[in-house]
């Protein structure tokens, strides 16, 4: 069992490194390995709806989007770690996001999903709330903690101040090791994946 998460700061060791760090002791405890994925600070691109991800299952600009393609099927859960800028996700998370669930949306199904947000006053609930929109379109099992996924500071620093948001992470972490535990334990006893439909896409036309 393996949890990605993802680093959506530019600050390789900030806050929000801070917080998805505290998830990794957790589930570490617990025996669950996770890899701590940076965006870095060059630009990332947006999507350009180019379809190509559609043909070939991967995205147009080769960077760590194809990185995460290639290694989905290691992961079982994904943990979306943002700045909060003017009330919103990173630009870079949100750029990597919309690439990485345009051309695997499907391939999400059954994995685990939680969002966690890092600002220093105000908007984490817009953000928190933004990011989890990826995982409640993409069938994928959303995980939460005491209080909303937050934490509170503008250096990392601060951040470790936050005694009751490095709490909100460390029983996030509890959840997800419990939900991954469970999920295998379903699936060695059988319990088969949910059967969907052929997906109905009205674009709101009768
Ligand atoms: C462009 C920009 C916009 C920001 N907007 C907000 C904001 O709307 N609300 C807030 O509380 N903090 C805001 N901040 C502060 C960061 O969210 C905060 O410092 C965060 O914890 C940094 O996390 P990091 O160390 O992982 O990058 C902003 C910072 C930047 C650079």
């Amino acid at each position: 069992m393996k949890v990605l998460m993802i680093n959506g700061s530019p600050h390789e060791r900030g806050c929000t490194y801070t917080a998805l760090a505290e998830i990794a002791k957790t589930l570490d405890k617990h025996g669950i390995e996770s890899e701590i994925l940076y965006l870095g600070t060059k630009p990332v691109a947006g999507c350009i709806a180019c379809g190509n991800c559609r043909k070939t299952g991967k995205c147009i600009f080769d960077d760590k989007v194809n990185y995460v393609i290639e290694n989905l099927d290691q992961y079982q859960a994904i943990v979306v770690g943002s700045p909060v800028y003017y009330a919103s996700a990173s630009g870079q998370v949100v750029s990597f996001l919309d690439r990485l669930f345009h051309s695997s949306a499907k391939r999400m199904a059954g994995k685990l999903g939680a969002a966690i947000v890092s600002c220093r006053r105000g908007g984490a609930t817009a953000s928190f709330d933004e990011l989890n929109k990826y995982f409640s379109i993409s069938n994928m099992i959303i995980v939460t903690s005491q209080y909303w996924n937050m934490i509170h500071g503008n250096t990392p620093e601060e951040a470790s101040k936050d005694i009751e948001g490095l709490q909100t992470m460390r029983t996030l972490g509890e959840n997800i090791a419990w939900l991954l535990n469970c999920l295998d334990a379903a699936r060695k006893a059988g319990v088969p994946a949910p059967v969907y439909e052929k997906q109905i896409a009205t674009n709101y036309i009768r």
